[in-house]
């Protein structure tokens, strides 16, 4: 019955692609009498899109999971050409800047964990966008203290940090490249110069930003030209196939220097930007340890300040190593309620500990213990919604941001990379810097702020994260490497903003208490809980029954559209398997490796 309903709706869904209303209505009605935690996995796609992925990747020798299929092919093609999971980063991060120009970037930053088979090492490297040295504390306040415009901090040129992409490639590349730098650039300028076939995801995207795109003349002439006929139309970045041409040849510095870093503070100047030639001169990323913990025999490699994202990961597991998980039915609103006292916890810490460990001391040792895990744990209790303002007095969690992307590479010599970069916002600030196609990021409002004064969202942030000059802001991206045996069990990460780190614990979750598959590790219902707002997030659905049980716990339960979008790669038996989430359906993963 479950498979004929799965048939069913994979039918309907290409049908009436596009039409998410009525997939929506009809699916309800199909699945009405469907127990709660087991829908049938078809019944998530409510994207109304035919994602990329189709089935499980499985490959030999290497495994490219990127949200772009042309990224992935990228990916593959340097494997193949003998490169290792480094070289295929360094391509997949420039061809993700042109195809997917809403979070792949070279105008933004990121962070990128890796294990490097020949040392036997794990590595981190810190390439997050830094506040420009004119940033200052107040910057986005009035002057009576009140909260200025928030559009200042997510849109224009003052939202943008400097970036730190390009020359976070160009460390991995000296650290551990194989093949030549200009290589590795090739694809991206080709699909820049060349054009792409913006996809019906893509196309949607584009309209639904149109606004956005069109409010500066640079930006609206590359990405909204064809509005809003984009069907069977390429999408063509002449400028920043001249900016990828000079970063080939010249290194970082013909991003950090010269005609482009001359451009960025040109329009800067002209547009009330902070961003100088001195201030890009002087990026510099940072390689820093990577937060390394055990989860149930398995050791968890993750990303440490200032992203919280690996922070809160080994916090919560370290709290849910006290229960058995898999004796609860996965999804149950039994389940639910320890995963969602136990975020609370984890959110309401980063509100108030987390930021740039470059300028205040994150009590990183204290979150991660095993003593502080076990009073979390004693003060839960099961079958019980502690109201959030009973668990941490104060601070609130800064406002969600939509767009990000994340991509992990293994290859034949058991080399691992997990990265997650971003724009911030779903195409940054808005702002393409004239006559380079670079779209820049709106990262500076990760910083709190506005210190001690709600927004316009109600919301609070914290000194951790107060602006200063060159500081970095305070990140949720969590790239993540678990390994068993000292083989790699599975990378994954994840974009969603505050969301990411839900999505990376439900994720390992998924895979080690409850031995899901590959696919249906990614596929199944997400749940989410930041503390602030005190709302139970749930992906998707929820039937009546598990609705009551969770309000008369003391959750307010909210249902909402998918934010995250989870890239994992798996390891067994001798291979990789990899797949790429339909959330973002033009996701793939790819494992067609040579011998
Ligand atoms: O670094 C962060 O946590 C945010 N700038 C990430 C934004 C994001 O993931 C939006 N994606 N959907």
């Amino acid at each position: 019955m479950e498979k004929q309903i799965i048939n069913g709706l994979k039918i309907l869904q290409m049908k009436i692609k596009y039409n998410k209303f009525i997939f929506l209505v009809i699916l309800t009605f199909l699945t009405s009498g469907a127990v709660f935690s087991s829908l049938p996995i078809a019944y998530l796609n409510t994207s109304g899109y035919e994602p990329a992925q189709q089935e499980t990747a499985q490959g030999k020798n290497g495994m490219v999971t990127t949200q772009h299929f042309l990224a992935t092919a990228v990916g593959e093609k340097i494997l193949n050409q003998g490169g290792n999971a480094y070289d295929a980063s360094i391509a997949i991060a420039f061809t993700l800047a042109v195809v997917l120009p809403r979070a792949g970037n070279i105008g933004g930053g990121g962070f990128m964990v890796m294990y490097d088979k020949d040392t036997d090492n794990a590595y981190s490297i810190d390439y997050r966008e830094k506040a420009p040295a004119l940033a200052y504390k107040d910057m986005y306040l009035n002057d009576d203290g009140t909260f200025n415009d928030k559009k200042l901090s997510t849109f224009g040129y003052l939202s943008s940090g400097v970036p730190g992409t390009v020359a976070g490639m160009w460390e991995v590349h000296k650290k551990f490249g194989s093949l030549p730098w200009s290589e590795l650039l090739k694809d991206a300028i080709y699909y820049a110069e060349n054009g792409f076939n913006i996809t019906p995801y893509m196309e949607d995207v584009l309209k639904n930003y149109n606004q956005k795109l069109s409010y500066y003349p640079e930006t609206k002439s590359i990405f909204q030209k064809d509005f809003p006929n984009f069907t069977n139309k390429k999408l063509f970045q002449k400028d920043l196939a001249n900016t990828l041409n000079r970063i080939s040849s010249e290194g970082k510095k013909g991003f950090y220097e010269g005609y482009v870093a001359e451009s960025i503070e040109n329009d800067m100047k002209k547009n009330g930007g902070l961003i100088t030639k001195a201030d890009l001169k002087n990026y510099n990323p940072v390689w820093r340890l990577p937060l390394i913990s055990n989860y149930r025999g398995n050791k968890v490699i993750t990303m440490g300040p200032p992203s919280s994202g690996g922070v809160h990961i080994i916090q919560m597991l370290n709290v849910l190593e006290n229960y058995q998980l898999n004796s609860y039915v996965h999804n149950s609103p039994e389940y639910i309620n320890i995963l969602g006292e136990v975020m609370k916890h984890a959110y309401s810490d980063r509100s108030k500990y987390l930021g740039d460990p470059d300028f205040f001391d994150v009590p990183i040792k204290k979150i991660t213990s095993e003593t502080y895990a076990e009073e979390i744990h004693q003060s839960i209790k099961v079958g019980i919604s502690t109201p959030s303002e009973d668990i941490h007095p104060g601070m609130f969690l800064q406002q969600e941001s939509h767009e990000t992307t994340h991509f992990s590479v293994a290859d034949r010599f058991g080399n691992i990379v997990s990265s997650t970069y971003t724009l911030n916002s779903t195409f940054g600030s808005g702002v393409v810097i004239e006559g380079t196609g670079i779209l820049m990021n709106n990262e500076m409002d990760d910083f709190s702020s506005a210190p001690g004064i709600p927004n316009q969202f109600g919301l609070l942030g914290s000194e951790a994260n107060e602006i200063a000059p060159y500081k970095r802001p305070l990140s949720s991206m969590t790239p993540t490497i678990v390994m068993k045996d000292n083989e790699l069990f599975f990378t994954t990460g994840s974009p969603g903003g505050a969301r990411i780190i839900s999505a990376v614990l439900q994720s390992i979750l998924n895979i080690i208490d409850f031995e899901m598959s590959l696919e249906e590790a990614t596929k199944v219902r997400r749940i989410h809980h930041q503390w602030q707002p005190d709302v139970l997030e749930i992906e998707y659905y929820i039937d009546d029954k598990a609705n009551k049980e969770l309000i008369d716990m003391g959750y307010s339960v909210k249902i909402r559209r998918p934010l995250t979008c989870i890239q994992t790669i798996m390891y067994k038996d001798g291979k990789y398997y990899g797949y790429g989430d339909f959330r973002r359906p033009d996701a793939y993963a790819s494992g067609n490796i040579n011998d």
